[in-house]
């Protein structure tokens, strides 16, 4: 037997794909220079640069001294999931019973715990590109075969029917969808969804996961997939949760709501790896489900912002073009014009990540590139962060482009 079968703590098949993701890479890079006394503006990561709302601390606190400190139902408790039927009520407007909810530890355990819970070996998820990196990792975890449909910036990095119908095989199993999305920033409008949706009327054995995770981060206005076709509701998942509206990424909190039976099954699974969310989080997050829902609009207004400033700055470079991004807090412009030319380090860019590294290295600017999400001749800026660190990075980036021959 060869030494790397005798290995009892060798990798399963399942994970053997599954590498350390291409974001975390560039930000342990960026973390390495700093430490090492670099000045690095990091645009890499995705979270909320705005604390947690003090209500919320303050609530979790009483929980936890009040003894909301044991196991919950796996489910999640009783209190949030009918806060989260009530705020989908207020926001989307449609109610679901409560027995449709389910909380878990972040929405990437919603997807996560769905996926494994309907996909057998060789099913196939379709997805279009550019993807949230984790989508191809889950679906590959849980067994199954993404399926990805490449968009562009010119049709707004958005699915089409067309496209949809030609991806659709006897194994497909789930059409995931993220609008707004992560990493282009792009959103769904109703008449888009609901072509999508028509498609699926034609193919019943294909279900929809549609990832909302960034719903309170839109500059246009937001349609949820279940608003446009209440007819599929019976073959649909909605994602969301509180990390990004909230500023809450740590708690860990998100849920799922769907059809009881997928329900039942998702709870199987977490009934098996987490047990359910942690007690204290779920107060949490109750809290801010039904405490002052002013603070979404405002950290709305100032994400809008920022975005307007940093997409105006990099399309003034004129290497550099950046859409319009209406949601969530990224940017996924296109660097292709800088291709062919040679950075002061000698660095000869042919690609994203020669653009990315590069960029790196000479200004201490860190951003992902775009082949990390399955769009190459990109890269993610994220612009949750100061506007004096986006400034500071708007100036280095044009001076980087200018300083190419
Ligand atoms: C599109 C998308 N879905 C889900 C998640 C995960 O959210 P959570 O932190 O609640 O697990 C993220 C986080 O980056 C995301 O970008």
């Amino acid at each position: 037997m060869s030494e790397q079968l005798t290995d009892p703590l060798r990798r399963a098949a399942r994970i053997a794909s599954v590498e350390l993701s291409e974001i975390l890479q560039i930000s342990e890079a960026a973390a390495a220079m700093k430490k090492a006394g670099h000045d690095v503006i990091s645009l890499g990561t995705g979270e909320p640069d705005f604390p947690t709302p003090p209500v919320v601390i303050d609530a979790a606190y009483r929980a936890a001294q009040g003894g909301e400190t044991t196991y919950t139902a796996t489910v999640g408790t009783l209190a949030l999931r009918q806060a989260i039927a009530a705020d989908c009520e207020r926001v989307n407007g449609y109610k679901p019973e409560v027995g449709e909810v389910i909380v878990c530890t972040g929405a990437k355990q919603v997807i996560f715990n769905a996926l494994f819970a309907t996909l057998e070996p060789g099913d196939e998820v379709i997805l279009g590109a550019p993807y949230w990196t984790s989508y191809p990792d889950i679906i590959g975890v849980c067994g199954g075969k993404p399926v990805v449909v490449p968009t562009t910036a010119d049709s707004g990095f958005a699915i089409t029917p067309d496209q949809l119908r030609a991806a659709i095989t006897p194994r497909t199993r789930w059409l995931l969808l993220n609008s707004p999305g992560n990493p282009s920033g792009a959103v769904y409008s109703a008449a888009q969804l609901r072509a999508l949706a028509e498609v699926l009327l034609d193919f019943p054995h294909v279900g929809v996961i549609a990832d909302e995770i960034y719903q309170h981060i839109c500059y246009v206005p937001f349609t949820s997939f279940r608003v446009v076709a209440p007819d599929m509701a019976n073959r649909m998942l909605i994602v969301n949760g509180v990390s990004k509206s909230y500023a809450m990424t740590g708690w860990r909190i998100g849920w799922g709501i769907a059809p009881r039976r997928l329900i039942d099954a998702m709870v199987a699974v977490q009934g098996q790896i987490t047990s359910g969310a942690s007690s204290v989080s779920q107060a949490a997050a109750l809290a801010a489900l039904t405490g002052d829902q002013q603070m979404l609009a405002e950290r709305n207004d100032d994400f809008r912002a920022r975005r307007d400033m940093v997409r105006d700055a990099l399309n003034q470079t004129g290497m550099i073009r950046s859409g319009s991004a209406d949601g969530a807090f990224y940017l996924f412009p296109d660097c292709t014009a800088t291709f062919g030319k040679t950075a002061p380090d000698g660095t000869r860019i042919e690609k994203d990540a020669d653009f990315c590294q590069a960029l790196l290295k000479s200004e201490g600017v860190a951003l992902v590139p775009g082949r990390a999400f399955g769009v190459p001749g990109h890269f993610r800026l994220s612009y949750a962060y100061s506007r004096a660190s986006l400034t500071e990075a708007c100036k280095r980036i044009a001076r980087f482009c200018q300083s190419l021959t």
